[in-house]
């Protein structure tokens, strides 16, 4: 069974506190927090300071997503916010290794995000130091985005290349995830599904997370 980790970036910031009620009361499994620079991505969300207060609106794992340059600058403030994870991109890292042991040595779990052009090989040698790899499932910068649909190869090459390794890595996908394709994503072996628009622009998000997680 898939993880569902619904992300906030679609979420009524107006309204935080009755969206994050309304996730701990479903059967969502993470909260999925997008931070952007408007360096790395074209778009500026939120910032550690956010996440101090969603994390004390909810008991749920706190997943966040940096789309970031820089990421090491910022791992001990997302740690004191209330992160249980950090994901930095592939992409935004000269020194992945040193950032990763730097989330680790902060004492949250460590993911790597890559972007839709990045091939999966690239992971390979960091795939051993790590709890989790994000797929991009679009462009990231933003929700509402279509599935890009050469991800799910993505998936099965990733799934085969943890498993070679005997691994216990969580493969995430983030964007563009709906009903209809989600059956699709776990098939080809993803663990957790990110959905932001699918979940916040349902006239019944709890209904949807549910189906989301009965596939
Ligand atoms: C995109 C973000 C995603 C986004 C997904 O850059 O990383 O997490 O919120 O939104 P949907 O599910 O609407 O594509
Ligand atoms: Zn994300």
């Amino acid at each position: 069974m898939a993880l569902i980790a619904p992300s906030l970036l679609s979420a009524d910031f107006l309204h935080l506190q009755r969206d994050c009620d309304m996730l701990n009361a479903s059967e969502a499994d993470w909260f999925h927090l997008d931070v952007m620079d408007g360096r790395f991505v074209p778009n500026i969300s939120f910032g550690p300071m956010i996440i101090d207060f969603i994390r004390k609106a909810t008991t749920k794992y706190c997943d966040v997503h940096l789309m970031i340059e820089e990421p090491e600058k910022y791992a001990e403030a997302f740690k004191k916010a209330g992160a249980d994870n950090l994901t930095v991109h592939l992409e935004a890292c000269k020194h992945l290794h040193r950032n990763i042991q730097q989330i680790k040595s902060l004492g949250m779990q460590a993911g790597v995000a890559i972007n839709p052009h990045t091939p999966v090989d690239t992971l390979r040698d960091i795939l051993k130091d790590i709890d989790l790899v994000c797929l991009m499932s679009v462009n990231p910068g933003f929700g509402g985005q279509s599935f890009i649909g050469q991800t799910i190869y993505k998936i099965k090459q990733l799934k085969e290349m943890i498993n070679e390794q005997l691994l216990n890595v969580k493969i995430e996908i983030d964007g563009g995830v709906t009903l209809e394709n989600a059956k699709l994503i776990i098939d080809a072996g993803a663990d957790v599904l990110v959905a932001g628009n699918t979940v916040f622009r349902s006239p019944d998000p709890k209904a949807i997370i549910q189906q989301l997680k009965a596939l």
